[in-house]
């Protein structure tokens, strides 16, 4: 089925926030923000601002009649700052003009006085000064401390990665409006509706059910919109509570960049041990998680990062511990992976650094150390359904890697300046909120008279396909054609108290739940019927919109049926709710079984560099990976290169610069640079690996949104393969992304070139 979305995309009728006809009298939002990361306010004059012709208020935390906070995991962050300053960006006022050209004047006119206090932007910085958001955890299985000494070799070192700017096409936003009996209405591109609604209440002081948030659709979230977006609900549910108007803010492109948080850099530690069989006998990791000025998902992420520290290997002695460091940027939050990302750099670092120490390619320890079937992850989840091995094997054997590295070796011995590198990047991402309580969610379903029938979740559709997908889960259940079926917007009215659209888990639950709706409606049909048909319930199906009895197609069409129902008096509306069976996870133990599957692949990366100037090309990544059944291979195959492209953008690209007063340099689309069609692999094939998928999975189909993009982590042990193949000298760094300013000074380091030009400059 082709996406339900696709025509209007293309054709520019889909609609998005900014698209939404506003209201007569709306006014515009605009965010005065701190122009300094760390400082204590000493004076702010409004008065020029407030001024100016066509600015109708200036509101500031002293407006807010409920709580001035909007923290979702801990209550540590204020909507508007009050007295002191944490981030570069964070909102201090917010301006309501009659457009958003006069706020921006307005904006300009704002005078602030302040104490400028020290800042920290690294997390191994903060920890020394011990600025955590909250005290570190361990993950431990077996004992590494005594197997040290019965391990063959052991490496040590350091590997960093950096943050990601999420780069939604929609930037943040949001639109409200009062309505009656003192209620305001949200139109808000967020993954996390309710969110909305709730912090909205908390804000405002009122209770959740006077405030409705609706979601059409996102311009994309990439977990960027999954906590983030709720200060800019809440911002304008405040102004429109107020001031009794409209309010819209559509956040400028730079704006947005500067003000929100982005994927969490880390500063990690590593110890790896092998036995002279190249098994991974002891692995120990520290992770320094950059969280910024607040904690906002951080803990979360955090966790992700301890599951997903092995990656997809069994190792037996493991102790990895991580700190989330509190510095002065704005709070970093989610971004698809979610700290998974982070962790498997780290393994995927030491591995290479044993595999250059052993003079080996890295995929002889990969490959000896992929989980099975009956291994204990660290945090004591059985392996089941294991297709590490089987989308590995599949992988080198499709793609052939003799061939290929012979193909990179040839061409290495036969060019200069030009040098091939290749690398395989194995993937195991656990599905499941880590946070048990929030895997459940519910749907609506009404059956109109006519058959045609209509669809609310509580999931939200942000490019990655969802509402199609509802629509194939409805469509089979009824078994009725997929243009019947009409996917509603996500609204707090309709499906009330949901977990955000993220962790890869919104078609899982909110597809089940939809299933458990439209199978009792289901029910009720075969009922009406069994009666209608005067036979048994059990002889009756639904199939291609006719009534069978004993599978034999009848006269009653499903039309017909529908308003036999209705006249019946049965009910042809339905909810249902769904929630993960079999997953729990205890934080005191730091044991359990957190996740409902587990989604495995293999990816197989080539790239050119040019080591004349340190750019460098990837020519392919071919890769295994396991959908279980994927119910929609076009959106599927979509996640999967969306997600990789993204990946290798953020190893490779993707370079987020903030000074050392906390001041981000790399603040708009000439400073940051994100993957375009240039720079996209020259080659992607995806194989589906051959099986049955998972029950937990809708319709079998696996969750498929995050797990693609830790492919992109190939890309940078393929780019140093190449370099190394240049640069007998050069020093492995794992320091994410490998730009081409960091390529070129690798090509070069410790090379009598480069000594030779340092010793004429020096002269010069
Ligand atoms: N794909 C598109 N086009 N746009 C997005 O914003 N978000 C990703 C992924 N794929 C995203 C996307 C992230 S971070 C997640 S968690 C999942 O989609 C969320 O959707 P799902 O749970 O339906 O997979
Ligand atoms: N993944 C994504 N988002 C989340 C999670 C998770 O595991 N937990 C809370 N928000
Ligand atoms: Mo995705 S990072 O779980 O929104």
């Amino acid at each position: 089925m082709k996406n339900v979305d696709a025509k209007n995309h293309v054709s520019g009728k889909s609609i998005y926030l900014d698209d939404i006809p506003v209201r007569q009298g709306t006014l515009h939002a605009l965010l005065y923000d701190a122009p300094v990361a760390h400082a204590i306010i000493t004076h702010i004059d409004y008065s020029e601002a407030e001024a100016l012709e066509g600015v109708v208020r200036i509101i500031t935390h002293q407006d807010i009649p409920g709580e001035n906070q909007i923290g979702g995991i801990f209550p540590d962050e204020p909507l508007l700052a009050e007295n002191d300053i944490h981030f570069w960006g964070m909102p201090i006022a917010l301006i309501i003009a009659e457009s958003e050209y006069i706020a921006r004047q307005a904006r300009a006119l704002v005078k602030i006085e302040y104490k400028e206090l020290p800042v920290i932007t690294d997390p191994r910085e903060a920890r020394k000064q011990d600025s955590l958001i909250f005290p570190p955890r361990t993950f431990k299985i077996g004992n590494p401390e005594n197997t040290w000494e019965n391990c063959e070799y052991v490496f040590e070192g350091e590997a960093d990665s950096n943050g990601q700017e999420h780069l939604y096409i929609e930037t943040q936003g949001a639109y409200a409006y009062p309505t009656e009996h003192g209620s305001i209405r949200i139109s808000s591109s967020t993954q996390g509706p309710t969110a909305v609604q709730k912090t909205a209440a908390r804000v405002l002081g009122v209770d959740m059910n006077r405030i409705e948030v609706d979601v059409t659709r996102l311009g994309g979230g990439f977990g960027g919109k999954e906590d983030q977006a709720t200060a800019w609900g809440v911002l304008c549910a405040l102004a429109a509570q107020i001031l009794q108007k409209p309010i819209k803010y559509s956040v400028h492109r730079m704006d947005d960049m500067r003000i929100t948080g982005k994927r969490h850099p880390y500063r990690s530690d590593y110890k790896i041990g092998l036995d002279k069989n190249l098994k991974i006998i002891a692995y120990e990791a520290t992770f320094h998680q950059n969280a910024g000025a607040a904690a906002d998902l951080s803990p979360a992420v955090m966790e992700r990062t301890l599951f997903h520290a092995t990656n997809a290997y069994f190792v037996p002695n493991v102790q990895v511990t991580a700190y989330s460091c509190k510095t002065h940027l704005p709070p970093n939050t989610a971004f698809r992976g979610f700290g998974g990302p982070q962790g498997m750099f780290v393994i995927e670092s030491a591995i290479a650094h044993a595999a250059n120490e052993l003079g080996i390619p890295a995929r002889d320890i990969q490959a000896a150390n992929l989980l099975k079937d009956g291994d204990e992850f660290p945090y004591g989840q059985i392996v089941d359904y294991c297709n590490a091995g089987s989308t590995w094997t599949d992988a080198i054997s499709t793609y052939n890697i003799k061939t290929i590295q012979k193909e990179v070796d040839n061409f290495n011995i036969n060019n200069n300046h030009l040098k091939k590198g290749i690398a395989v990047m194995p993937v195991c991402f656990g599905i499941s909120f880590t946070n048990t309580p929030m895997n459940h969610a519910r749907a609506l379903v009404h059956v109109y008279q006519d058959g045609s029938v209509g669809v609310s979740t509580g999931g939200v559709e942000m490019g990655q396909g969802l509402n199609t997908k509802m629509v194939q889960v409805a469509a089979h259940i009824f078994n009725i054609h997929t243009n019947r079926i009409k996917l509603e917007t996500t609204n707090t009215t309709r499906v009330a108290n949901t977990s955000p659209s993220a962790a890869s888990a919104t078609a899982d639950l909110n597809g089940k739940a939809l299933e458990i709706a439209c199978e009792k409606i289901l029910e009720r049909l075969i009922y009406v019927a069994a009666k209608q048909m005067n036979c048994a319930e059990e002889a009756i199906s639904i199939r291609e919109e006719k009534v069978c009895v004993n599978g034999q197609p009848t006269e009653l069409a499903w039309e017909k049926l529908i308003q036999t129902a209705f006249l019946s008096r049965v009910s042809l509306s339905e909810k249902g709710h769904y929630a993960t069976p079999n997953i729990h996870f205890d934080k005191q133990k730091e044991k359990g079984h957190p996740f409902a599957y587990h989604v495995y692949g293999t990816a197989i990366t080539t790239v050119t560099v040019d080591c004349l100037r340190g750019l460098y090309e990837v020519d392919s990544v071919k890769l295994v990976h396991d959908f279980g059944k994927s119910m929609n291979t076009a959106i599927d195959d979509g996640q999967v290169e969306g997600g990789l492209v993204q990946g290798i953008g953020w190893m490779t690209m993707e370079e987020i610069i903030y000074n050392k007063k906390g001041r981000l340099l790399s603040n708009a689309l000439s400073t940051y640079k994100i993957p375009d069609i240039y720079s996209v692999p020259g080659e992607i094939t995806i194989k589906p690996l051959a099986t049955e998928g998972h029950p937990l999975a809708i319709r079998k189909s696996k969750a498929v949104g995050e797990p693609p993009l830790m492919y992109g982590i190939g890309t940078y042990f393929a780019i140093q393969n190449a370099v190394k193949a240049f640069n007998p000298n050069y020093i492995l760094k794992f320091d994410a992304p490998f730009t081409p300013e960091k390529v070129l000074m690798g090509l070069y380091e410790g090379r009598e070139v480069l000594a030779k030009v340092k010793a004429e400059e020096e002269k010069a």
